[in-house]
C-alpha cells in the first residue's frame, strides 16, 4: 500500500492516533534508555518521536518506503539514521538492534510474513519485535472503523480493510508465532482524540490517505456528499472524543 502523500495531511488523518499510540507502544515494548532500536514504517514519525525520547537520536533508526515519509522524518529528527525500504528487506545486518517495532505497519505489508521475520532477523538474541494494529475485524475499534461502517450501509460491495494481516484478535500472535518468536504476549492498547467540530473529522477522509481515504477520493461529489450526511447523523454532536484500540504483540527473539 503506497503512502506518497503530503506528511502534513497524514498527521491531520492518522497521525491525531499515532502520535499518542506511539507513546503507549513504545511503553508496552519495553524501550528504555540504553537500547538501540528500529522503527519499520515509521511514517511521519509518529512513534520515532517517542523512541527519540527514550533512547536518544544516534540510538533510533527507520524505514519507510515513502520518500516524502523519510524526508519528513529526517527533516523532524536531525542526525537520525532513516532510509527508504521496506519490512520485507530490512537494510541491516543481523542481530544488531534491542528492539524492533512496527506501528500500524503489519497490515500494509506486501508479505506480512516475511516482514515479521526480516524485523526479528534485525533483532539480537533475546531481543524484542513489537508490532500494533488497529482492531479493524468485527469488533470495529480503529480510527476509520466508523467511517467502513458507513461505507457498507451505502455501499455493500465496498472492500474494507477488514480481512488485512493483524487486523483481527490473535492474528499478531500467529505471524509472530509462525516467525519463531518466543514468550508473545498481546494486549491492547486505546487512545482517546477530541475533535471541536464535525468538519475536523471530516476533511482529512477526503485526503485520499490509506484505503479509506483512496476510497472517499474515488466517489462522485453527490456520493461523498451522501456519505458524509451519512456520517455527521451518526456521530455524536461536536465536540465529541473518539476511542480506537489496536492489538499490540510484543515477543523476544
Ligand atoms: C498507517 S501508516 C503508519 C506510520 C507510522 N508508523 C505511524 O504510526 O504513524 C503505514 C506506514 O507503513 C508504510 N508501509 C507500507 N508498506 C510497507 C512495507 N512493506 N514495509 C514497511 N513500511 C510500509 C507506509 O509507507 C506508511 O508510512
Amino acid at each position: 500500500m503506497s503512502f506518497e502523500v503530503p506528511p502534513d495531511a497524514y498527521t491531520r488523518f492518522m497521525g491525531r492516533y499515532s502520535e499518542p499510540l506511539g507513546a503507549v507502544f513504545a511503553d508496552a515494548a519495553g524501550v528504555s534508555e540504553g537500547q538501540r532500536v528500529l522503527d519499520v514504517g515509521c511514517g511521519p514519525g509518529a512513534l520515532t518521536g517517542h523512541l527519540v525520547a527514550c533512547v536518544g537520536v544516534d540510538h533510533v533508526c527507520a524505514v519507510d518506503p515513502s520518500l516524502s515519509f523519510v524526508d519528513a522524518t529526517s527533516r523532524r529528527f536531525p542526525g537520525i539514521d532513516v532510509r527508504t525500504a521496506v519490512a520485507e528487506d530490512l537494510p541491516f545486518e543481523t542481530d544488531v538492534f534491542d528492539v524492533t517495532l512496527a506501528q500500524l505497519v503489519v497490515h500494509f505489508m506486501t508479505d506480512a510474513d516475511r516482514g515479521v521475520a526480516e524485523m526479528a532477523r534485525v533483532t539480537r538474541s533475546g531481543g524484542t519485535v513489537a508490532a500494533c494494529v488497529w482492531d479493524l475485524g468485527p469488533n470495529e475499534r480503529g480510527p476509520i472503523s466508523l467511517l467502513w461502517r458507513v461505507v457498507r450501509e451505502l455501499d455493500p460491495d465496498a472492500q474494507d480493510e477488514s480481512q488485512l494481516a493483524g487486523v483481527r484478535e490473535d492474528q499478531l500472535v500467529r505471524l509472530f508465532a509462525d516467525a519463531g518468536l518466543e514468550d508473545i504476549e498481546s494486549s491492547e492498547l486505546t487512545v482517546r482524540v477530541r475533535y471541536e467540530s464535525f468538519d475536523e473529522w471530516w476533511e482529512p477522509n477526503t485526503y485520499g490517505i490509506g484505503p479509506a481515504g483512496i476510497y472517499v477520493a474515488g466517489l462522485s461529489p453527490e456520493r461523498r456528499n451522501a456519505l458524509r450526511e451519512r456520517c455527521a447523523a451518526v456521530l455524536p454532536v461536536a465536540p465529541f472524543d473518539l476511542e480506537a484500540t489496536a492489538w499490540c504483540a510484543v515477543a523476544r527473539v
